[in-house]
């Protein structure tokens, strides 16, 4: 069968996938996300950032294999003890790690005694004086910073994100003033990790441990592990990977006289590439030099190429469920809103671009491939669409995971005055 014709989704029909829930659907196969789980276990402690596809059941599967959690805020951490995840033990089951404390997220960390990781000066003083004698960790910004685009890149002057590594002594005077304990420190530096670029990182973290002192267990690597979204993109090589910072993490143990446990933060790696977003095309038409394919899916569901110019590999599943030989043809692929820059084919910059598909009808599906992370997340409800309904593949039986939200849904929070 030729790459850009799909009849299954991992041995499921998308035919009947299609006919049980309908499209736009989200579906997520569970053999993939444990594949990806079992390449990291030399790690202490993987830590799933649950911003890459927080489903309850995606929760619940991490869970039953062994995988704790990063949370960005209270809902976040909701979802983790919905999951069945305790806020509480050692290593913490949840951590909390994020700039800013809203007031929400202060409470529910103060309540449930979740670990958090702060990422401002602030967020120490905040959490310290209303807990004394807490035990907290620091995500530092080294001062430079990686990413697949601009909007993912988190370190150096240009981010948000971190403590500046300048202001450690700053920070460790703040947690003293409250008797809290630094036990950590943790450096997210961006998307799409390379090796030179790791060196630097491991540098920094050595300095930054250094400047904290023996109060130090536990250091974590972040996120930020590619996968392969292009048909030429590599693979991350995972033992190099890990060697450097397990030998960061040696040099430190014999400076500190102590063990240390080494973390790491992955969202995209575990979950992507398990992700496909299912959509109907529902019309085909020739503009000028161009052929579009508007699908029922749009960037209400996948918002990844309209924010990033991201690519995902695409490709067309026949409703006959009969792939034949089809000729292929250069293809603008895009959704239903009432936008023009609802297209899945597009660059950085919203540059629209093709994509070589085979031939399709109106009613033949596109599978959009590699959407398992930041995807339904990053979903919302403009030209008031509903949320698309997500599906998760357990040994080849499909479950149903979020019911697709109603119409009735998305006016219920609304009220007209008088
Ligand atoms: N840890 C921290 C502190 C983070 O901020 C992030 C991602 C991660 C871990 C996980 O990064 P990952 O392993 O998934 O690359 N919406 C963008 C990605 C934004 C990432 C934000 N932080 C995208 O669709 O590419």
């Amino acid at each position: 069968m030729s790459m850009n014709l799909c009849t299954e989704i991992a041995g499921v029909s998308v035919g009947d996938l299609v006919q049980r829930f309908g499209t736009p659907l989200y579906v997520y196969d569970e053999s993939t996300i444990v594949k990806q789980i079992d390449q990291l276990r030399q790690f202490d402690v993987i830590r799933y950032a649950q911003k890459a596809c927080s489903n309850l059941a995606i929760l619940d599967l991490m869970r039953r294999q062994g995988v704790l959690l990063d949370a960005v805020s209270a809902g976040e951490i909701q979802r983790a003890l919905k999951a069945g995840f305790a806020p509480t033990g050692d290593p913490p089951p949840v951590v909390f790690t994020a700039d800013i404390f809203d007031r929400d997220a202060l409470q529910q960390c103060l309540e449930l005694g979740v670990h958090v990781n702060a990422g401002s000066p602030d967020m120490i003083s905040q959490f310290a004086a209303a807990s004394p004698g807490c035990e907290m960790t620091l995500r530092i910004n080294p001062g430079f910073g990686h990413g697949h685009s601009q909007k993912t890149n988190t370190g150096g002057e240009q981010s948000k994100h971190g403590i500046w590594h300048e202001q450690i002594d700053d920070c460790m005077m703040r947690a003293d003033l409250q008797g809290a304990a630094i036990t950590g420190v943790h450096m997210h530096i961006g998307s799409g990790t390379d090796f030179e670029h790791l060196t630097m990182v491991c540098e920094a973290m050595e300095s930054a441990v250094t400047a904290v002192g023996r109060t130090v267990k536990t250091i974590s690597a972040g996120g930020g592990l590619p996968v392969p979204y292009q048909p030429d993109d590599e693979r991350l090589d995972l033992e190099p990977f890990y060697q450097h910072w397990n030998q960061t993490r040696q040099r430190l143990e014999n400076q500190l006289g102590h063990s240390l446990r080494l973390e790491i933060e992955p969202g995209r790696f575990l979950v992507a590439e398990s992700g496909f977003l299912i959509a109907e095309i529902r019309a085909i038409k020739q503009m000028g030099s161009h052929l579009f394919y508007l699908l029922d899916a749009g960037f209400h569901n996948l918002a990844r190429p309209i924010l990033y110019g991201a690519y995902h590999p695409m490709s067309v599943s026949p409703a006959d469920g009969r792939p034949g030989e089809r000729k292929s043809h250069p293809v603008v692929v895009g959704g239903p809103l009432c936008e023009s820059g609802d297209i899945f084919t597009q660059q950085e910059g919203g540059l629209v671009s093709t994509r070589q598909l085979p031939r399709a009808a109106v009613g033949d599906w596109v599978v959009i491939g590699a959407a398992g992370a930041y995807g339904q997340v990053m979903a919302s409800n403009y030209n008031s669409k509903p949320f698309a309904a997500e599906v998760l593949l357990q040994e080849g039986v499909p479950h149903l995971i979020r019911a697709r939200q109603s119409l009735d849904a998305l006016i219920a929070d609304e009220f007209i005055p008088g």
